[in-house]
């Protein structure tokens, strides 16, 4: 971070306003910059969240992804998929529906509970998946069948899409299962 001394500090924050361009700006003295400082209060740092505060969006039918979505950054964002009530329409599916991400890379990391949507693929606890963009994916049929019905699910995951595509570091490749790109197709290389 830039160090900066002085006493009696001009601070210029810009605003949406009535100003020219729909700018405005306010002018605040500060005793020493803001700058000088190890950490800074301001509104972009890092912070923690714990999981298990989240509180999950639920509706009568399936809700699209904004709803488990509690960061977001240049490029990407990250959605919580936590123990919830489900879709409660008589006849809602509540496991995902099919869907190619075209705009976004989607990792996810499953954390704990039993994440309904991929049963039968080898996910488990500890699982990181990676499903590229305009790569159609969804749930195994069976758990369509098995997720009628259900008024809860018991999962934790974590999911990252980023929104510039991403390559599989040596980690990465090393830890490829072989299989799970398979998974729907009910079949393996
Ligand atoms: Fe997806």
């Amino acid at each position: 971070m830039l160090l900066a001394e002085g006493t009696d500090v001009e601070v210029l924050v810009k605003h949406r306003g009535s100003g020219p361009g729909g700018v405005v700006g306010t002018r605040f003295v500060y005793d020493t910059h803001p700058f000088d400082v190890v950490g800074w209060d301001g509104c972009l740092y890092p912070y923690t969240f714990n999981v298990e505060d989240y509180m999950p969006i639920t509706g009568k039918i399936h809700q699209p992804p904004p709803v488990h979505q509690v960061f977001e950054g240049h490029n990407f964002v990250i959605c919580n998929f936590l123990p919830r009530k489900v879709d409660y329409h008589p006849l809602a599916v509540p496991v995902p529906y099919y869907h190619s991400n075209v705009d976004s890379d989607e990792v996810m990391f499953y954390v704990g509970g039993d994440y309904e949507a991929r049963k039968g693929t080898g996910i488990g606890i500890g699982s990181v998946s990676l499903h590229p963009g305009g790569h159609a994916h969804g749930p195994q049929p069976s758990a369509i069948e098995a997720s009628l019905g259900a008024e809860s699910f018991d999962e934790s995951a974590v999911m990252v899409d980023t929104f510039r595509p991403l390559e599989l570091g040596e980690g990465g490749s090393a830890s490829d299962d072989g299989t799970y790109a398979w998974a729907w197709a009910g079949r393996s290389l």
